[in-house]
């Protein structure tokens, strides 16, 4: 049995005030039978972890190198010493913006792992791929490229992100969701072996809500969600952290 993670992705949004929205969470949650993440910017994650609880901070993204003369970047041993648990590396919003390779994710990867932080790697197609007939090529590829060898169910979680459904409300169908992940699952027990490959979490996000939430979690070989939007307020968040429960 996988036990259930709901992940919050803050993005780039959050002020100091914003933890009360943490702590609000932490109490509607307290003793949650699933893990909770709640990743906000890296300004907010120390005051976090301060007062998280069972609840583990994640960064949304690392270097790849321990120290050095990278100006504006954070090590994953800087967001360990912090107080992060966890770090969201390759979200397609990095990939698009910064132009991040899988070769890039997969050194990230790596440097989380050295710091003690679980990586949820994310994969996921655009549309225009999915309209092509790539999705199962693209996030394969992805998936191959970002995860490094040494890749355990312990060390890492991968998420499935179809970009056309972030941030738009819109999601694949059930089935859709479902393909995606039975393949993603194969392909991580062929890589790394039936007890690996089946200990990995497969998270699906794009548009998750309170309301959508419990069908989605119900679906083969997903094991949770990765949420942007509907992580921001707690009252959304704990009806995603009941349905991660059930
Ligand atoms: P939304 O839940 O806002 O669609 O964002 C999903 C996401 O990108 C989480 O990493």
């Amino acid at each position: 049995m996988r036990r259930k993670v709901a992940a919050g992705n803050w993005k780039m949004n959050g002020l100091k005030a914003s933890i009360a929205e943490l702590k609000a969470l932490k109490a509607s949650t307290a003793g949650a039978n699933c893990d909770i993440i709640i990743c906000p910017p890296a300004t907010l994650i120390a005051a976090m972890a301060a007062v998280s609880g069972d609840i583990i901070i994640g960064g949304q993204d690392c270097h790849w190198n321990e120290t050095g003369a990278h100006t504006g970047d954070t090590s994953a041993e800087m967001l360990k010493d912090a107080g992060a648990g966890a770090v969201i590396l390759g979200h397609s919003e990095r990939r698009a913006d910064h132009g991040e390779t899988d070769a890039e994710v997969n050194k990230k990867t790596l440097a989380a792992w050295r710091a003690g932080l679980q990586a949820i790697v994310c994969v996921g197609e655009t549309e225009a791929q999915r309209d092509a007939g790539e999705t199962l090529d693209v996030i394969g590829g992805q998936l191959d490229g970002s995860t490094p060898d040494a890749t355990t169910a312990a060390n890492t979680i991968v998420a499935y992100e179809p970009v056309w459904a972030i941030g738009t409300g819109r999601t694949p169908t059930l089935e859709e969701v479902a393909e995606v992940h039975d393949y993603l699952r194969a392909k991580l027990v062929t890589r790394f072996g039936d007890e690996i490959g089946n200990g990995i979490r497969l998270l699906y996000g794009g548009s998750v809500k309170p309301g959508n939430a419990v069908e989605i979690f119900a679906v083969s070989n997903v094991d949770g969600g990765l949420v942007g939007g509907a992580s921001l307020k707690a009252t959304d968040f704990s009806g995603i952290v009941s349905a991660a429960e059930s």
